[in-house]
């Protein structure tokens, strides 16, 4: 069968990646991809948001399971939108999808489900917002309530801190109408950690544990980023954690929405704060995370087809699994000089056959292109090199070796991706 994987950044790669292994993929088609996602599907010049021209697509080329990669095509309610013409799509609908595209919508449902997360208020007023905050003993993180290309959080240290948050947001409308509402929470404190998982609405399949770096620079130290790396499995999710989230978390969230009429199919992913043993979601998102999805794909054994179809077939998973290598894998992202802030583009990328070449090495795309038959860069994160080893000392070991070997004008990634993985 043909598969078509919509988005186009290391994420939808490794997803392409994966989906080409399976024996029912006969061709994976990737929209929009990118320069390096052509070499592991077929690239098709349609923006992810282009819901209409996706449907027209799809429908011409006779594929049959089209797998949605970021979030916003999923709020805007693409799901709705193929399974109107009858197209099988894996993700949840629009209803299902504002757990990502509102965070008042998730601080709402986690409050009315007893889903561990941090004392927060809602607020449409700016007013009200700053005296919550000058009220408050402690300092508050400030989030805007809608998608913000992962810029609408503030971890404030101070009061002065949270009130400028506040004043950028809701007065300067920094994020547009995303920045219309505001939440404001608790900062906790602990370790972060990344739970995916599948679900069909009644079953959920937990995905192999992960952890981001989501910082710029080493040591986490300064901007919030998309993501600078990822590994997996996360030591800080045992046992005892695994089993809470799937008890505290996912199941009352997926319960929780069904009394409201929401069927939750597709990737769940919650983010987790971890202190005393205890987690509590930071977010929710309606997709897989990027980067941790290039790690967690590198170890998923056998295939995910099936379980992606029966999802999208409106079937159940309660029998099916996903099975995990132990080996341990991580991802250190290669990034434009100034991301997140300015950067340029278009500085042509060497090294990367050389990269690919090592033993468990895989050099994942974000944002390249290709021009007059070169590799250049397109994006802010450019790479994840990615790498599987015998323990996480020897996967850190190849993906570092990889990525010395991979360079471009201003490129920089962090040094320490793996490393609170290793002190464990
Ligand atoms: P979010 O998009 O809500 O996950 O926020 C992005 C990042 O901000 C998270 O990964 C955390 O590092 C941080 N963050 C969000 N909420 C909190 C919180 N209540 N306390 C501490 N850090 C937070
Ligand atoms: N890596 C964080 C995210 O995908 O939201």
């Amino acid at each position: 069968m043909k598969v078509l994987v919509i988005g186009s950044g290391g994420r939808e790669h490794s997803i392409c990646w994966k989906i080409g292994q399976s024996s029912l993929v006969d061709q994976v088609f990737c929209a929009p991809g990118n320069g390096g996602i052509a070499q592991d599907a077929v690239c098709v010049d349609i923006t992810a948001t282009d819901i209409a021209s996706l449907i027209s697509y799809v429908k011409k080329n006779n594929i049959s399971l089209s797998v949605v990669g970021p979030e916003a095509p999923l709020v805007d309610g693409i799901v709705d939108a193929f399974e109107s013409e009858g197209l099988k799509v894996f993700g949840p609908t629009k209803a299902a999808a504002a757990l990502e595209g509102s965070k008042a919508f998730a601080k709402n449902i986690m409050k009315e489900s007893l889903i561990p997360t941090a004392a927060f208020g809602i607020f449409n007023d700016h007013k009200k917002a700053s005296q919550f905050i000058k009220d408050s003993q402690n300092p508050v993180v400030v989030k805007a309530d809608g998608l913000a290309a992962g810029k609408g959080v503030i971890v404030a240290s101070t009061k002065e801190e949270a009130l400028c948050a506040i004043d950028d947001i809701m007065l300067k409308k920094a994020f547009g109408d995303a920045g219309a509402k505001v939440v404001l929470e608790k900062r906790l404190a602990g370790e972060e950690a990344s739970f995916i998982a599948i679900t069909d609405g009644s079953h959920i399949i937990p995905m192999a544990s992960s952890q981001d770096h989501k910082r710029a620079f080493d040591n986490d130290e300064g901007p919030n980023t998309g993501g600078m790396g990822a590994y997996s499995p996360a030591p800080v999710v045992d046992s005892q954690i695994h089993g809470r989230v799937m008890d505290e978390v996912l199941y009352p969230l997926i319960a929780g929405l069904k009394k409201k009429g929401i069927i939750y199919k597709g990737f769940i992913y919650a983010g987790i704060m971890i202190d005393e043993k205890k987690p509590s979601v930071l977010e929710f998102n309606v997709r897989l995370g990027d980067p941790e999805t290039q790690p967690l794909l590198m170890r998923l054994k056998g295939d995910m087809v099936p379980v992606l179809m029966e999802v999208a077939n409106g079937g159940s998973i309660k029998t099916m699994t996903l099975e995990w290598h132990d080996d341990p894998s991580i991802c250190v992202v290669i990034a434009s000089g100034g991301y997140p802030g300015n950067y340029e583009k278009g500085k042509p990328i060497s090294g990367l056959d050389e990269a690919g070449k090592i033993d468990g090495v895989k050099v994942f795309h974000a944002g390249t292109k290709k021009q007059d038959g070169k590799i250049v860069t397109s994006g802010g994160r450019v790479l994840g090199v990615t790498a599987c080893g015998i323990d996480i000392e020897n996967a850190i070991k190849k993906a570092y070796e990889a990525t010395s070997k991979i360079s471009f004008d201003g490129s920089f990634y962090r040094k320490d991706i793996g490393k609170k993985a290793l002190e464990r």
